[in-house]
């Protein structure tokens, strides 16, 4: 019998997930790879994880810029990361950049106690002792930490749990912000109650835009991100919108950057007033400045 016969060809998925391991930098412990089950418990990777554990990486290589100026000027840099899930973002934020630092923690915002138990499981199990959590709401967390606060994250924070991360961080004055919205809701519920017929607004060709649910939900969602964009840049933050993984790795891939500037942008307040007032509609993000 050939040696071919007897080693059947590695299926693609194989080869692939093998390929990618390979690829994952030492900085990653593999023990807290499988505690997030980004890794099997034999050390493999599967396709899902494999998504994930990209998405992750990709956001920690773009953050590096915020974490490394955080590290540079602060002596105990203080990352907030809301809507923290099984805190993937934050374990391995702590592993890969904080550990090594030997400075700085998270704090992990998570309205669900067995996510945040677990994750302190997690993180015990991997003596990473630069990582803490926080269970309670994005909105009920501001007197529970510290005054300075160097970035805010949130990574597919649900519906309008990204615009209490831009609230937060806009009263903490974060220097960085960094958002994945998820899917948003709110304004598509403004926009369906405020009508779609043609009478419903002076601009008459307006509600075509959002007239079928499904435009609905996606326009109300852009109008978001973008309105939520002005804010910042309103609030004195320079701003880019940019990719987070291409769109094999998820869907969900609008990733907002914000760098803290000190120059409130009167020209992004006129534009977010213009907007809110055309189309009649308000993120629940509070007053401006
Ligand atoms: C889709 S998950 C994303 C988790 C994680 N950031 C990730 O990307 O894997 C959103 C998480 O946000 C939490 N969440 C939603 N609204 C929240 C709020 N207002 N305050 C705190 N946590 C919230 C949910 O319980 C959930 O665990």
């Amino acid at each position: 019998m050939s040696s071919r016969r007897r080693h059947p060809p590695k299926s693609e998925e194989a080869s692939r997930a093998e390929r990618a391991l390979a690829d994952i930098p030492e900085a990653y412990p593999r023990p807290l790879l499988q505690a997030l089950h980004l890794l099997t418990r034999d050390g493999a990777l599967n396709a899902d994880a494999r998504r994930k554990l990209k998405q992750i990486e990709h956001l920690l290589r773009t953050l590096d810029p915020a974490i490394s100026d955080a590290l540079i000027r602060f002596p105990e840099p203080v990352i907030v990361d809301c809507g923290a899930g099984k805190s993937s973002l934050g374990l391995l934020l702590a592993a890969t950049r904080l550990r090594p630092a030997g400075r700085g923690r998270v704090i992990a915002v998570e309205s669900r106690a067995e996510l945040c138990e677990r994750g302190r499981l997690v993180a015990q199990a991997c003596e990473l002792t630069q990582i803490e959590f926080q269970n309670c709401k994005i909105t009920e967390v501001r007197e529970r930490l510290p005054e300075r606060v160097h970035l805010v994250t949130a990574l597919h924070a649900c519906d309008t749990a990204t615009d209490e991360a831009i609230a937060l961080a806009l009263a903490v004055e974060a220097d960085h912000v960094a958002l994945v919205p998820c899917c948003q809701a709110d304004l598509a519920r403004q926009l369906a109650a405020l009508g779609t017929s043609a009478q419903s607004t002076p601009h008459t060709e307006l509600p075509s835009l959002y007239r079928h649910p499904w435009h609905r939900r996606e326009f109300g969602s852009h109008l978001t991100n973008v309105m939520r964009a002005l804010t910042l840049e309103a609030h004195g933050y320079q701003v880019t919108v940019t990719e987070l993984a291409g769109f094999e790795h998820t869907l969900k891939n609008e990733l907002i950057l914000a760098r803290r500037v000190h120059r409130v942008s009167h020209e992004a307040r006129a534009r977010l007033t213009a907007l809110e007032d055309l189309f009649g509609v308000r993120l629940p993000i509070g007053p401006m400045p």
